[in-house]
C-alpha cells in the first residue's frame, strides 16, 4: 500500500510535522495573485509543494519561492489544459489543485439580469467544474491520488443580501465538492471545500462600497457585530486550513466543506 498519498491509509505512525509536509508535490492555485489565493499558494509552497500560481491579472502575478506564475483566465475554454500542461511540464505531475478564483459582485435580486448571473456562474461554478474535471483526469491517469480543494464561502451555507448569483454559485460548489468526493474516491482523489467568512482581501476592500450600498453596512462593523470572534479573517487563516486539507493530516477528509468563519454561521446575533 502506498503511504502518504491522498486517499490511501497511512499505515505507520508519522509525526504531525511530516504529515503536514508537501515536499515534491505539484500544486495549482487559481486566483493566486492576491488575497486568499496568494496566501494559499504561499502556505503550500512553504510546506514544500511546487506551485503554479494562476491569475488573470498580470500585475497580480503570484510571487515567492516555489511559486511559478501563470497568467490565464480560468474561464477560457482551453484554460484547464493550459494550466495542467504548465504544472506537468514544470513539475512533472499534479497532486493538488485549488479552485480559488472567484468574484462576489452584489445585485438586488429584482435587478439581477441574465448576463450578470452568467458572469458569476461562469467563473464561480463552471470554471470550477471544468478545472476539477481536468485535474481529476490527470490525477486518475497518473494513478497516484490527489486532492482538489474548492473555495466556497459562508454564502455557500446561507444567504446574504443582494447576492443571489454568488450565493447560488457557492452553494453549488458545496454540492460539486460532495460529488467529486464520491466519484473520485475510487481513484484515491479527495475533494475538500473551504467556506471562509468575510476575509480581509483586496477584493473585499474593492467591493466594500457596493456591499455597503447593498445594505451590509461597514464591513468591519458587520464582522464585529455578526461574528463571535468579533472580526474579519485574515487570508492566512484561510490558507492554513487549505494547507491542512491538502496534506496527509487530512487523509480521511473528503466531500465536506470546512467552515472558517469565526463562528458567524453558528451564531444568532
Ligand atoms: N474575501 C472574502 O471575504 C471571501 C469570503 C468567502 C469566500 N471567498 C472566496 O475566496 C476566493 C478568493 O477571494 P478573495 O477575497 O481573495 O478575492 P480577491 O479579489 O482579493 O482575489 C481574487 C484573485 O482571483 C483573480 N481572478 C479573478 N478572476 C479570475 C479569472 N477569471 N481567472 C484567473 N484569476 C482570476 C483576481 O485577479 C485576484 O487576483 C473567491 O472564490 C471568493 O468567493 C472570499
Amino acid at each position: 500500500m502506498q503511504v502518504g498519498r491522498s486517499g490511501t491509509a497511512l499505515v505507520s505512525h508519522q509525526p504531525l510535522s511530516s504529515l503536514l509536509r508537501l515536499d515534491g508535490r505539484s500544486a495549482v492555485v487559481t486566483g493566486a495573485g492576491r488575497g486568499i489565493g496568494a496566501a494559499v499558494a504561499a502556505r503550500l509552497a512553504e510546506a514544500g509543494a511546487n506551485v503554479v500560481g494562476v491569475d488573470i491579472d498580470h500585475s497580480a502575478e503570484s510571487r515567492g519561492a516555489g511559486i511559478v506564475p501563470l497568467v490565464v483566465d480560468v474561464c477560457d475554454f482551453d484554460a484547464p489544459e493550459e494550466i495542467l500542461l504548465c504544472a506537468i511540464e514544470t513539475f512533472g505531475g499534479l497532486d493538488i489543485w485549488v479552485n480559488n478564483a472567484g468574484i462576489y459582485p452584489t445585485a438586488p435580486f429584482l435587478d439581477l439580469d441574465d448576463s450578470e448571473w452568467d458572469r458569476v456562474l461562469d467563473l464561480n461554478l463552471r470554471a470550477v467544474f471544468r478545472c476539477a474535471r481536468a485535474a481529476a483526469t490527470a490525477m486518475r491517469n497518473a494513478d497516484a491520488g490527489g486532492v482538489i480543494i474548492n473555495m466556497s464561502s459562508n454564502a455557500g451555507m446561507a444567504a446574504g443580501r443582494a447576492s443571489a448569483h454568488y450565493v447560488a454559485s457557492k452553494h453549488a460548489v458545496v454540492g460539486l465538492t460532495k460529488s467529486l468526493a464520491v466519484d473520485l474516491a475510487p481513484f484515491g482523489i479527495r475533494a475538500v471545500g473551504i467556506a471562509p467568512g468575510v476575509t480581509r482581501t483586496e477584493g473585499i476592500r474593492n467591493a466594500s462600497d457596493a456591499l455597503e450600498a447593498a445594505g451590509w453596512g461597514d464591513l468591519d462593523a458587520y464582522a464585529e457585530r455578526t461574528t463571535p470572534l468579533g472580526r474579519m479573517a485574515e487570508p492566512d487563516e484561510i490558507a492554513r486550513v487549505a494547507a491542512f486539507a491538502a496534506s496527509d493530516l487530512a487523509s480521511f477528509v473528503t466531500g465536506t466543506t470546512i467552515v472558517v468563519d469565526g463562528g458567524q454561521l453558528s451564531s444568532f446575533s
